[in-house]
């Protein structure tokens, strides 16, 4: 089966930061789920803002699946059928609150991205939650070998990021992105350190990585809607 078409989406700053200035988060989810991605790839540190760690005692436990939480009530346009898969990368086995992420209303079920040097431990909890994992790469992930792996298992064929700039670093390095999308929002972010859009995680040349630019909108608050496709 071929690989995922894969969307990296974001709202960034004029300096292209994801971070330090004020977006509507309704605004950008509602963006976002307009495109029924088979799966919502999401970053280990955006997903540990489902909520606080379960306690240690807690991870130990097998616990019955929380019922989900209704959909907020203005967002039930959002759900499609069959929702999408979450699916995050976690090698270090940093997201420890699954509790909170399986009550949430938006995704069918949780596949966690590990790699042969994740702990044995971490397995172990995710086993305890019902989660799956699928296993690639030494120390990282291989987002390669684990999105062929999720499009055989689950015929996934369309994949929207909800991550940060080293995810999507690391996607477009590996060429597994076909699309970029943005909301332009028309603020300098107040963090000068703040990660940005993309981070490369090695040098790829003076010249760049070309896009061609699909799709042009102005909105309400003066943000614009950006949508390029990678050039092949
Ligand atoms: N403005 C926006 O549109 C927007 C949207 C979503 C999130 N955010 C913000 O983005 C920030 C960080 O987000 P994030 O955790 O989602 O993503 P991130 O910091 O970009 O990346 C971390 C994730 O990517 C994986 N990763 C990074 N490099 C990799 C590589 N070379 N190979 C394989 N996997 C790699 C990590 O896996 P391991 O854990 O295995 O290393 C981890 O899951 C948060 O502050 C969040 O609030 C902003």
């Amino acid at each position: 089966m071929a690989r995922p078409h894969v969307v990296v989406y974001n709202e960034i700053s004029i300096d292209g930061r994801i971070v330090g200035f004020d977006l509507d988060p309704g605004r950008y989810y509602r963006r976002g789920f307009r495109w029924h991605s088979d799966a919502i790839l999401m970053g280990s540190v955006t997903a540990q803002a489902f909520g606080p760690p379960e306690p240690v005692e807690d991870q130990a436990l097998v616990l019955p699946s929380p019922p989900r939480v209704p959909v907020y009530p203005g967002f039930e346009d959002l759900v499609y059928e069959p929702r999408p898969l979450l699916v995050v990368p976690d090698s270090k086995g940093a997201v420890r609150n699954w509790i909170h992420a399986l009550a949430e209303p938006w995704y069918r079920s949780i596949v966690v991205l590990v790699s042969r040097s994740t702990p044995g431990d971490y397995i172990d909890y995710l086993d305890r939650r019902g989660i799956e994992h699928v296993v690639s790469g030494d120390e990282r992930v291989d987002l390669a070998s684990a999105l062929a792996t999720l499009a055989e298992r689950h015929g996934v064929a369309s994949v929207r990021t909800d991550s940060g700039g080293a995810l999507n670093g690391a996607l477009i390095a590996a060429g597994l992105v076909d699309e970029v999308a943005l909301i332009l929002n028309p603020h300098v972010s107040g963090r000068p350190e703040g990660q940005s859009v993309v981070r490369l995680p090695r040098p790829m040349g003076d010249g760049g990585i070309p896009l061609a630019l699909v799709e042009l909108e102005r909105l309400d608050d003066d943000s614009l809607w950006l949508r390029y496709a990678v050039q092949p």
